[in-house]
């Protein structure tokens, strides 16, 4: 069974990322989402909220299975067979540093490929950190997030509420 994982923060995850898995699903038997515990980066959401807020919002998608994990994503990737990494690329700004952590990732694990599903054109503009920013100040983000998880992002992160 062919098995790509999509690793990422999810700080939330958004309708981006969604977009992203949803095509990696068609695209592969098997897919985790992995939510990496990032030591530099101070989270608003545990990786446990982050895990369940993206289980809610892939439900209904047979062959997508959500896990968290903390170390080097190619010890991840041997750990559960998967044969590939897929992410999404925004933008030329995305590329230096997907391309630097594709090339550490094959230097790592050569039976691992990295492919860049490049992004839907109506979520090129979105990040986790854009979604964070619009709801703390308590903007509407209802076309960001899934919508499984938007009362909870606005109620975390809003200070107004
Ligand atoms: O959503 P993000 O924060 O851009 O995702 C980055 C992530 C989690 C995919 C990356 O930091 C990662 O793979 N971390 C695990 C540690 C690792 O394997 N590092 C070596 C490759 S850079």
């Amino acid at each position: 069974m062919r098995t790509a994982i999509c690793p990422g923060s999810f700080d939330p995850v958004t309708k981006g990322h969604l977009d992203i898995i949803g095509r990696a699903a068609r695209l592969f038997e098997r897919v985790i989402v992995v939510v990496v515990v990032n030591a530099e980066k101070s989270p608003s959401f545990t990786v446990e909220e982050r895990a369940d807020m993206i289980r809610r919002a892939t439900a209904e998608l047979g062959n997508v299975e959500v896990e968290t994990f903390s170390g080097l994503l190619m010890d991840y990737a041997r750990h559960v067979g998967a044969t590939a990494v897929v992410k999404g690329l925004r933008a030329v700004t995305d590329f230096e540093y997907e391309f630097q952590m594709a090339l550490i990732n094959k230097k790592l694990n050569p039976t691992v490929d990295t492919l860049f599903l490049t992004t839907s054109a109506e979520y090129m503009y979105l990040s986790s950190s854009i979604v964070k920013q619009v709801a703390s100040f308590g903007g509407n983000i209802d076309d960001f997030v899934p919508e499984q998880i938007a009362e909870e992002v606005k109620q975390r992160l809003c200070a107004k509420q």
